[in-house]
């Protein structure tokens, strides 16, 4: 006997960069509607940033919560990832469809917008990799950048700047190529590299052009219009680094 029932559908949902007033209507709405929800976790017992943003906006008492693990490691495109990795992705792909496959649709909350270094897609290319049937929707969420931009009071792009955003996990050449090439530059995941990008800024006379967001919108949010004081500082990982070489006047 075979029985016809419709796959769930997964809702990758963005939910902002942190204060849960940056959480938007629908990414409310999906996530109320959601039964089952995803929190991805870096370490065993740790926590979900994006999980506690959500349950600000929507109740969890009546979720189901899959608590998967997502390895926090430096993931270069188009190579081979290590086994570790591509097991866990395997392992909650697999999670996340046996509900699928019952008919039950997930919500994955993930922080800013899920566009944006998340591993919300790591999920959907391991799950589409093996379901290419498997139906999917992704919320777009506000981005941290457009919230430290908008904390600072200064354009993330304006006129004919060219914006580059990094992920502040490569070496030093590429990097002084992208600062000495783009008009502005968003530097993501800097809390542990902040020693190095200021002495490559004040080599490149950009260090009075940098203003530095810690835990924006949080509990502790801190700016840092001075960057040199970061130095020393056990920075948090929700921290950003905008850099812009022009004025609108020079
Ligand atoms: C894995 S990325 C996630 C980016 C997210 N998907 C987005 O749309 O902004 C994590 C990085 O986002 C930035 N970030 C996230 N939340 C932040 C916050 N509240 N304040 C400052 N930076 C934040 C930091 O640079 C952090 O290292």
């Amino acid at each position: 006997m075979t029985t016809d029932i419709q796959p769930g559908r997964l809702y990758l949902v963005g939910v902002g960069p942190g204060d849960p007033e940056l959480m938007t209507c629908k990414a409310a709405r999906i996530l109320d509607q959601t039964k089952i929800w995803v929190a991805p976790k870096a370490k065993k017992n740790g926590n979900s940033s994006a999980l506690h943003i959500a349950t600000a906006q929507v109740g969890v008492t009546e979720k189901t919560v899959l608590e998967l693990r997502f390895p926090m490691v430096k993931v270069h495109l188009g190579r081979k990832q290590a086994d570790e990795v591509v097991q866990a992705w395997q392992e909650a792909a697999a999670v996340v469809w046996s509900h699928l496959e019952r008919g039950e649709d997930v919500g994955f909350p993930t922080l800013g917008d899920p566009a944006l270094y998340s591993t919300a897609f790591y999920l959907l290319d391991t799950l589409q990799g093996r379901h290419p049937d498997a139906r999917v929707t992704i919320i777009p969420g506000i981005t941290a950048m457009a919230a430290c931009s908008a904390r600072v009071c200064s354009p993330l792009g304006l006129g004919d700047d060219v914006v580059s955003i990094v992920p502040a996990a490569f070496d030093d050449d590429r990097l002084r190529t992208i600062l000495t090439t783009f008009d502005a530059v968003i530097l993501m995941k800097v809390f542990r590299k902040m020693a190095k990008i200021v002495t490559l800024l004040d080599e490149l006379g950009l260090t009075d052009k940098a203003v530095l967001i810690e835990r924006c919108g949080m509990d502790d949010q801190k700016i840092y219009t001075d960057i040199r004081e970061t130095l020393g500082r056990d920075l948090h990982y929700f921290s950003t680094l905008l850099i812009r070489k022009r004025g609108i006047t020079g």
